[in-house]
């Protein structure tokens, strides 16, 4: 017979609420580091014994609770962060739930001590686990609060047997006070597990000391290749450090998005970031970034899952365009104007010579900054715009390409000297230095034969020796069949295959090295927000995902300046493309003579 229905006594309400939030160590921790930022602490101390599974303690500054509080702080749904339903609209603090310390207290031995400015004394209550009531008592503390959690899971054993090594467990607990320490610049944090001092940073408030942070707790080589750029538009602010895509990461370790100070993992926001990083990096490779955006707190709903690393969002379009816009300006951009390669030339030996510190600022002083106008022209390929202080590329010089100016022969756009970051030739033509931007280059040539062949209707195709599978989501498979009589035209052969793939037969010649299903996605992706389609839109998404960077030799270089002046002698029309920039004699003679 089926048991009477009861309810459950409130500590297992809490244990299983703990279920959902609290999984290990490190998701202790973010919830006490949020609830000390919220208090409005300029110091956090964290300390860990064991990984977190014999000791987690979270000392703050801020604001404290009163005595009279403390037993409702342990409380669920007891919160000090909203009041009425409506409150959710306009979340302010990183909590909210009145859950978290309800749920850590369910699931350990637990002691929050705490004093508020002007009070005689500090108090603390001790979680008993037996029902008992949470009597305060008198307990030395300085303004701030602390909050001891130790063994945890004690008494949720299963739980417990899921955790790893200590060593494991602390790196977890590390990543997440990191992330806290890159979106609250103002606060310091000092981190020590078993005793030690493992790092601490101070509260940093100018741009120079944080750019210091970033470097700190996420490395010198990230900051030195990285752009730092701070785009307003549209009531939304979206600035940071974006990594060139030459410092690629095998996995995504280096990508911190924060919105409204609060990190989240978005699809929408994620989709927005791969896709502008989709035709620079490699499959299989991971950008890095920090990237901070900020919008009215109306314009998004905190309260979608019990963690609040989820979000949704009210104008979604309109800030995935903003995204891809702004990101794609700031990475996409490599042309620089005569003027700014000259800047870019005069500030690199310099930038190499003076310590790191003194070569964030210089950057620093000068951050990207893209007004409204310019960010309306920012498309992903076409702008002429340039972020100027775009910190110098690295100039490998490739064995095969430098130095072998000898053997090389001429074409009409001159002769090609070397390639610089696998993506730039360098070339001569009388006095003057041509700089090509190959990635480009090679995608206007591309797209202007397929456009002919598209014209003509003779598109290549090749089969793949393996069909390369899609998801067929409601929305692929829509759009996929809206388009259904231009697949082959445009050189794809695309079938259905049972209810919830789709099946990548034969793909155009010219993505041979492309990630074909990521193609096909923003072709999807594409169709799903236009509703009238323009074929040449396609057709430059295809060209651009054509071009593979790579050294190449002499004659590679040589070859791809004679398929350019085929295609056009104009070279104010490759200047206007953006595909070459031009450094004259006289700008030479001007920029050396500047120095006597
Ligand atoms: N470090 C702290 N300093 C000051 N007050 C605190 C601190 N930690 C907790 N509190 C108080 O205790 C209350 C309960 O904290 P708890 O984390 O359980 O809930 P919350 O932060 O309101 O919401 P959430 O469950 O979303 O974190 C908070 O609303 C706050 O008033
Ligand atoms: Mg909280």
């Amino acid at each position: 017979m089926q048991a009477r229905i009861q309810k459950l006594a409130p500590n297992v309400i809490n244990q299983i609420a703990a279920g959902e939030v609290i999984e290990r160590p490190a998701s202790v921790i973010k919830e006490l580091l949020e609830n000390s930022l919220d208090a409005k602490a300029r110091h956090i101390q964290v300390d860990i014994g064991k990984g977190g599974k014999q000791l987690i303690r979270v000392t703050d500054d801020g604001v404290g609770i009163a005595a009279d509080d403390l037993p409702l702080a342990v409380a669920a749904h007891a919160t000090s962060k909203i009041v009425q339903f409506e409150d959710l609209t306009e979340v302010a603090s990183l909590g909210f739930r009145g859950e978290a310390l309800a749920s850590i207290s369910s699931v350990s031995r637990f002691t929050l001590a705490s004093c508020q400015a002007g009070a005689e004394a500090g108090w603390q209550i001790v979680c008993h686990h037996d029902g008992s009531p949470l009597t305060p008592q008198p307990a030395a503390h300085p303004v701030g609060t602390s909050v001891t959690v130790e063994e945890l899971f004690f008494n949720t054993p299963v739980r417990r047997k899921f955790l790893r090594m200590d060593k494991t467990e602390f790196s977890h607990v590390e990543e997440v006070v990191k992330r806290l320490a890159i979106s609250h610049f103002d606060v310091g944090f000092k981190l020590t597990h078993d005793k030690r001092v493992i790092w601490q940073v101070h509260p940093a408030s100018t741009m120079a000391e944080q750019q210091a942070r970033v470097r700190q707790l996420l490395g010198k080589t990230f900051v030195e290749q990285a752009t730092y750029f701070d785009i307003e538009r549209l009531g939304m602010r979206l600035w940071g450090w974006v990594g060139s895509p030459d410092y690629f990461r095998s996995q995504s370790d280096q990508q911190y998005f924060y919105l409204n100070q609060r990190l989240v993992k978005d699809k929408l926001i994620n989709h927005a970031i791969r896709q502008v990083y989709a035709e620079l990096l490699y499959p299989g490779r991971h950008a890095a970034y920090v990237l901070f955006l900020t919008m009215p707190r109306a314009w998004v709903d905190v309260n979608v899952h019990p963690t609040k690393t989820e979000v949704r969002f009210q104008q979604s379009r309109l800030i995935h365009d903003f995204l891809v816009g702004s990101l794609g300006h700031v990475l996409h951009e490599p042309a620089a104007s005569p003027q700014q390669v000259m800047e870019a030339v005069t500030n690199s030996p310099t930038e190499r010579q003076t310590d790191d510190q003194a070569s964030m600022e210089q950057r620093m002083d000068k951050p990207v900054t893209v007004d409204e106008r310019q960010l309306a022209l920012a498309t992903m390929e076409s702008s002429t715009l340039s972020p100027a202080t775009r910190p110098p590329p690295l100039y490998v010089k490739q064995p095969q390409a430098a130095y072998t100016t000898a053997k090389a022969s001429n074409t009409p756009a001159g002769r090609a000297i070397a390639q610089i970051a696998r993506r730039f030739i360098v070339t001569q033509m009388d006095d003057d230095l041509l700089v090509y931007d190959y990635a480009k280059g090679k995608a206007w040539l591309t797209c202007r034969q397929l456009q002919r062949a598209y014209a003509e209707n003779t598109i290549k195709t090749r089969p793949l020796l393996v069909p390369v599978t899609v998801e067929a989501t409601t929305d692929v498979l829509d759009n996929f069949s809206r388009f259904a009589s231009h697949w082959s035209k445009l050189g794809w052969q695309v079938e259905l295959s049972g209810q919830e793939q789709l099946l990548l037969r034969d793909i155009p010649i010219c993505l041979g090295q492309a990630d074909v299903a990521a193609v096909f996605k923003q072709i999807i992706a594409y169709l799903t927000t236009h509703d009238e389609v323009d074929m040449d839109a396609l057709l430059q998404t295809m060209a651009r995902h054509s071009v593979v960077l790579q050294p190449l030799s002499v004659i590679a270089m040589n070859d791809f300046l004679t398929e350019l002046t085929r295609e056009t002698t104009d070279t104010a029309e490759l200047e206007r493309q953006g595909i070459l920039r031009r450094l004259t004699e006289p700008m030479l003679q001007q920029y050396f003579t500047q120095d006597d």
